[in-house]
């Protein structure tokens, strides 16, 4: 069947795994991946598949009503992949407005795009592919204690402001199905790790210090607790919750794998020891306590029973094996750390990209 779909922030750490899933995967469907290229947002990550025909790239802002107005015209989408997002939570608290402007303002911008579009069909009913896929996290949900998860149900209780902003645009979405009837569906994710993961976050952050000799700061005492899940199973759960779930629902995704930082840390360190040729010990010296960040999340677990009981989902990588595959992919991609870090990689758009 062919499909033409708006994929939102593709250039960025999830949202490129995505990518080449759908184009490696459905060679029917075309692929339009709409990108701002913001700090987080990096075409080197879509060299390999850069040149499939059933792949488009256009750089652009989620806020740019003319331009997504244009795009619908121009490609009849029939469903949009909405991952374009402002994405770390300390920048959040440093610079909470970006955080509003692009994941509310920006994503109800999709939403009326796609509302006005797909009207008419959605009146005479004529189109059932029609579908509003909003990717969210699990931080709406707030903080756990020491027990406990989140289910589907749980009330949302977000406190930082990339939460709250998460949270205010899954309301909209679904409150654009139930006002307007537009078909949506959600996914609320826990961590994601793996390759190409922009390294201010906790795990690429640590390969870099660590490959470095750098310290690696711990906020708090690291006993905070999150569920990670590597990349690819999380594009694979968007596979499946895209072409699976019932219009209206919500899917909670995570990998039953809950460490806390300073856990973490420590199997990092050995693994990196390991990979380094390092004296067993060496890097784990790294470790700095550092001052805790504003408001930080105790505890984040996901439930993921509905998607794996109802979608047949389940993670493919243990964390032994995804984390491996993590620190070869830093240890061997030095450029890409490189480029990230000093910037340079913001040319790549306009070196390699326009003049092509
Ligand atoms: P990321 O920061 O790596 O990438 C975000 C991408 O969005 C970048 O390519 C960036 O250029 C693009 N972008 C930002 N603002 C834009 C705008 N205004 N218009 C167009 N493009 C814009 O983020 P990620 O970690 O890949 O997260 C992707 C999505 O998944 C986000 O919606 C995030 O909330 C969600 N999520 C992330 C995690 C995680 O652990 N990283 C977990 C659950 C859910
Ligand atoms: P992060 O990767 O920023 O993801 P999130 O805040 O969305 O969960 O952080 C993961 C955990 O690691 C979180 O509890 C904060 C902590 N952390 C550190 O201790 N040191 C660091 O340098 C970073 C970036 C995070």
């Amino acid at each position: 069947m062919k499909r033409t779909i708006l994929l939102t922030g593709g250039a960025g750490f999830i949202g490129s795994h995505v990518v080449r899933l759908f184009v490696t995967k459905y060679p029917d469907y075309t692929i339009v991946n709409l990108d701002k290229l913001t700090y987080a947002g990096n075409l080197e990550n879509l060299i390999d598949i850069a040149n499939q025909p059933n792949y488009k790239f256009v750089r652009g802002d989620i806020n740019d009503t003319v331009l997504i107005n244009q795009l619908f015209d121009d490609y009849q989408f029939d469903a949009v992949i909405h991952l374009a997002a402002e994405s770390h939570v300390d920048r959040s608290i440093t610079d909470p407005g970006s955080f509003i402007q692009t994941n509310i303002v920006g994503t109800v911008n999709l939403l009326n795009v796609a509302l006005a579009k797909w009207q008419p069909k959605m009146a005479q009913n004529t189109d059932h592919n029609l579908r509003f896929y909003h990717i969210s996290t699990d931080e709406v949900y707030g903080s756990l204690g020491a027990e406990g998860s989140f289910v589907e149900s749980t009330a949302y209780s977000p406190r930082s402001p990339y939460s709250a902003s998460k949270a205010s645009s899954d309301h909209l979405v679904r409150a654009y199905n139930h006002t307007y009837k537009l078909p949506i569906v959600i996914s609320n994710c826990s961590n994601n790790y793996g390759p190409n993961q922009f390294p201010e976050k906790l795990i690429p952050l640590a390969i870099n210090n660590i490959k470095n000799q750098w310290s690696i700061p711990i906020y708090g005492k690291g006993e905070n607790v999150r569920d990670w899940l590597y990349v690819e199973d999380h594009a694979h759960a968007i596979d499946v919750v895209f072409h699976q779930a019932k219009t209206g629902e919500t899917y909670n995704i995570g990998g039953d794998n809950e460490w806390s930082n300073i856990k973490l840390i420590y199997k990092l360190c050995e693994l990196m020891d390991v990979k380094l040729g390092r004296k067993p010990g060496e890097s784990a010296q790294l470790i700095t306590y550092v001052k805790d960040r504003a408001g930080h999340d105790l505890r984040y677990a996901i439930d993921a029973t509905k998607i794996k009981t109802e979608l047949g989902w389940k993670p493919l990588f243990t964390f032994d094996k995804g984390l491996e595959l993590t620190v070869e992919w830093y240890l061997k991609n030095e450029n890409w750390l490189n480029n990230v870090i000093s910037g340079d990689y913001q040319n790549y758009y306009d070196t390699q990209y326009v003049q092509r």
